[in-house]
């Protein structure tokens, strides 16, 4: 089990002088309600996407250990955003990840959604394809993972289906002729989506995933109506979405962007022109929100501090955005009211601290002591590290 986690360990886990609260009254914005698209929020600490690689297998399917999982981190007037949830075989890159393209998927999320639900909270589904983030043992006949041009990515490990790690295969570059095909498996996530009783979804567009993969010209070196100038680069994740607009409505659909993101080896030349481009079409799209992640943390969740020098995207790209900003990454409750107090967010999402703090909005409001997670039970595993962070009502017990 963690470490009681005290406020100078945050400081130096994040570098940065940070003061643990004791006044409920510290966090008025954090704290007040907000309407995003058609979720109306009773707070605004939001639950970021989290994998943590824990299906059942063989089939990807949600179970009793995740129900409990998110039933734990729901709350009152609460926004989860679920783990990512890969939208077809093709998209899958890790081992233990949930789909959202099967029946018993549809079943295992329904038990989570009603979980949540029955505590008054709300939750998203993260829909994902992992692009070339992937390794063939995870695929079909093996097929190697797909991309917008067959540029294998130079740092960091592919995972196996049996959990090991693997270097990175190169990608196979997807056919135009295949386009249309991804769009269509978003629509059909999307559309499980709803029957599995969840209140929207989030496209993830972050962290060197398929659509970040087409927008950013690191990866994208196509040479037809998808790649090349910044309007092209950004074709596929528009028409996904539309497609999925139009299954949810705007409104119950929201976007991750991680604009400076080095995760996954990704860069793009010019991403405020590129990431100003995209939110100027997602706001003439009216989406729920816009969810940024920011460059200052390390990769998925590494204990390292705090880049305090990496460009801040929430500051960079508020303007460029009409509707609701989501921003992530780095955060603890002092720092959160700041930037909202501020107008550069409208929420915050916080990630690490959520899996170690199921009752996390509770805790900020109560001034009550965080803990801080153990990275060697992030992915894949048992209840330890998952389910086993006791709230403050079972820590009375
Ligand atoms: C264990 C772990 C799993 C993550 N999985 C996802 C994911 O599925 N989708 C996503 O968009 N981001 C994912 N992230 C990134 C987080 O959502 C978040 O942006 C990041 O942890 C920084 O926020 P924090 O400092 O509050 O932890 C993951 C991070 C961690 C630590």
């Amino acid at each position: 089990m963690t470490e009681r986690f005290r406020s100078c360990d945050l400081d130096r886990i994040l570098g940065r002088n940070t003061v643990i609260s004791t006044s409920m009254t510290e966090y008025p914005n954090l704290f007040s309600p907000l309407q995003a698209g058609a979720f109306s929020l009773k707070h605004r600490v939001i639950m970021a996407p989290l994998t943590r690689m824990r299906s059942a297998l063989p089939g990807d399917v949600p179970r009793a250990l995740n129900v409990e999982y998110y039933r734990q981190r729901a709350s009152e007037g609460g926004l989860i955003v679920s783990e990512a949830t890969q939208i077809s075989l093709q998209g899958k890159g890790y081992p233990g990840a949930p789909g959202i393209h099967t029946d018993a998927q549809v079943e295992g999320w329904q038990a989570v959604t009603e979980a949540v639900h029955a505590k008054g909270g709300q939750i998203l589904l993260q829909l994902w394809h992992v692009g070339r983030n992937s390794h063939s043992s995870l695929h079909p006949d093996d097929g190697l993972p797909v991309a917008p041009s067959a540029i294998a990515p130079r740092i960091g490990k592919a995972l196996t289906a049996d959990f090991q790690q693997a270097d990175y295969e190169t990608p196979r570059a997807l056919e135009l002729t295949e386009l249309p095909g991804i769009v269509e498996q978003y629509r059909a996530a999307a559309i499980r989506a709803q029957a599995a009783g969840f209140d929207g979804v989030e496209i993830h567009g972050a962290n060197g995933y398929l659509l970040d993969q087409f927008l950013e010209d690191g990866t994208n070196h196509r040479t037809d109506a998808y790649g090349g100038p910044i309007e092209n680069r950004a074709r596929l994740l528009l028409q996904v979405m539309d497609a999925v607009i139009g299954v949810w409505g705007a409104e119950r659909v929201g976007v991750r962007l991680s604009p400076y993101g080095h995760f996954g080896d990704m860069q793009d030349s010019d991403p405020v022109a590129l990431f100003g481009y995209v939110l100027q079409q997602l706001s003439a799209r009216s989406v729920a929100y816009a969810h940024l992640v920011e460059p200052r943390v390390g990769n998925a969740g590494a204990d390292v501090p705090i880049d305090e020098t990496a460009k801040r995207t929430a500051r960079i790209f508020r303007d460029a955005f009409a509707g609701v900003l989501i921003s992530a990454g780095g955060y603890a409750a002092e720092e959160a009211e700041r930037t909202i107090a501020g107008g550069y967010a409208d929420a915050v999402a916080f990630g690490r601290l959520f899996i170690a703090n199921p009752d996390l909005p509770e805790r900020f409001r109560s001034g009550a002591p965080l803990k801080w997670p153990d990275r060697a039970s992030f992915y894949g595993g048992t209840e330890v590290g998952y389910t086993d962070y006791p709230s403050l009502e079972t820590a009375d017990r």
